[in-house]
């Protein structure tokens, strides 16, 4: 059994509400019966739907996502002077992203609820994570995307699994609005992750990182955007203490791109609100987002923890995504290199200790982006193929 619960002033929902906010205005989180989990946490075969115990659903939409491997780094630790580092990449999801986590359970959400229309407003990986499960649970589905500012990938796979694709002159977070008086004038399931089922899903992160990694590790580092993930990953981590599984918990810390930082702004400043950054920008085009819908569920997980948020320039956003990919052989977009940017500034700035035991998330896959890597690294230029010419520089 579950139930929805406003993060502010408790109040409660039932499951078959369609609510996204609560009527003091602040967001909803879904409440598990935490005496009905099982501990299955055996290190074998993770998935999402290997934790249904914990998930909200009944139904299920799935397109065997999770299961993402858990790489130990073995040069990178080693350049930056680090122990032990782990990489969680949700690139290797069915849509390439995190987000298919979300939306296996929010499809399947949609489903229970006979909603026979969905939509979101997405910078990209969330549009074509909700194109791709609205395909394969026969639901229509509408994205809106800021016009011109989502990476080339993503389009096309919001595209070829037929979703109707709006881009609209504005912003992510323009879009968002939109999308959420829309869906309430028009009966369409809202699924960004304002939907306390998307993190649901997005929760299953922390389960498989103790699953694989037999512990809870002493740090998670990760980019933040709309603020969703950090957030449910810091929910999954809560809920296996408060089950007994674990006794740990580990220190949440959030990056976000220097010209789109709102939530690293409040941390340095230790507001309580939120100030949005009006005119966010970054080439990591998944993280430009000056609004972040979750900001109080993830200022709550940063505080809680004792963790922290650390900003980075877009230079060194392609740099660390260069190094993860030249000295690991794991190629990532450039919102998910900025956790790795991240690790490294934390590091260099003495803010972290090198004896944690640490897990960068990497949240979409590097293929989505090709432009970022084309537009910011030249190869040469084309040759004749004779052997004169391959001598000098094959075999010299
Ligand atoms: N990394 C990637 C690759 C993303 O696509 C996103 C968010 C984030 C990190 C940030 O996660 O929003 O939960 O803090 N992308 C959304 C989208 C907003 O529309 O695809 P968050």
């Amino acid at each position: 059994m579950h139930y929805l619960r406003c993060i502010t002033c408790g109040k409660r929902y039932e499951p078959d509400d369609i609510v996204y906010n609560c009527s003091c205005g602040s967001i909803l989180e879904a409440v598990i019966d935490l005496s009905e989990v099982e501990n299955i946490f055996d290190g074998v075969n993770p998935s999402v739907w290997k934790y249904s115990s914990f998930l909200p659903v009944e139904k299920k939409a799935s397109l065997h996502e999770g299961g993402t491997p858990l790489y130990e780094s073995i040069n990178l630790k080693k350049d930056i002077g680090y122990k032990r580092l782990f990489i969680k990449n949700e690139g290797e999801n069915p849509t390439c992203s995190f987000k298919d986590r979300g939306m296996t359970v929010g499809v399947s959400k949609a489903l229970e609820l006979g909603m026979k229309k969905v939509a979101c407003a997405s910078t990209g990986n969330t549009s074509a994570s909700l194109a791709a499960y609205s395909a394969h649970a026969n639901l229509e589905c509408f994205v809106m995307i800021p016009s011109g500012k989502i990476a080339l990938g993503k389009l096309a796979q919001a595209i070829i699994y037929g979703a109707k694709v709006i881009p609209i002159n504005g912003n992510f977070d323009q879009a968002l609005e939109a999308v959420m008086s829309a869906s309430k004038a028009f009966g369409i399931y809202l699924l960004n992750s304002i939907n306390p089922y998307r993190l649901e899903g997005q929760k299953t992160i922390a389960f498989e990182i103790y699953d694989q990694l037999g512990e809870v590790p002493d740090r998670i580092i990760l980019p933040v955007g709309n603020a969703g993930n950090i957030s449910a990953i810091w929910k999954g981590f809560k809920e296996l203490k408060g089950a007994g599984i674990t006794d740990a918990l580990p220190k949440m810390s959030g990056i976000q791109a220097q010209g789109s930082m709102p939530m690293v702004n409040m941390y340095i400043k230790g507001e309580e609100t939120l100030v949005p950054e009006k005119n966010p920008d970054t080439l990591a085009t998944a993280i430009r987002i000056g609004n972040p819908v979750s900001w109080q569920k993830a200022i709550n997980a940063v505080r809680e923890s004792k963790g922290l948020m650390e900003s980075v320039t877009d230079e060194e956003i392609l740099a660390a995504q260069r190094k993860l990919s030249s000295r690991e052989g794991i190629f990532v977009e450039p919102a998910s290199a900025s956790s790795v940017a991240g690790l490294m500034k934390l590091h260099e700035n003495g803010d972290i200790d090198e004896d944690e035991t640490t897990v960068l998330i990497t949240t979409g896959h590097g293929l989505k982006d090709p432009n970022a890597v084309t537009e910011s690294i030249k190869i040469m230029d084309p040759i004749d193929c004779d052997m004169d010419t391959l001598r000098k520089i094959l075999g010299e």
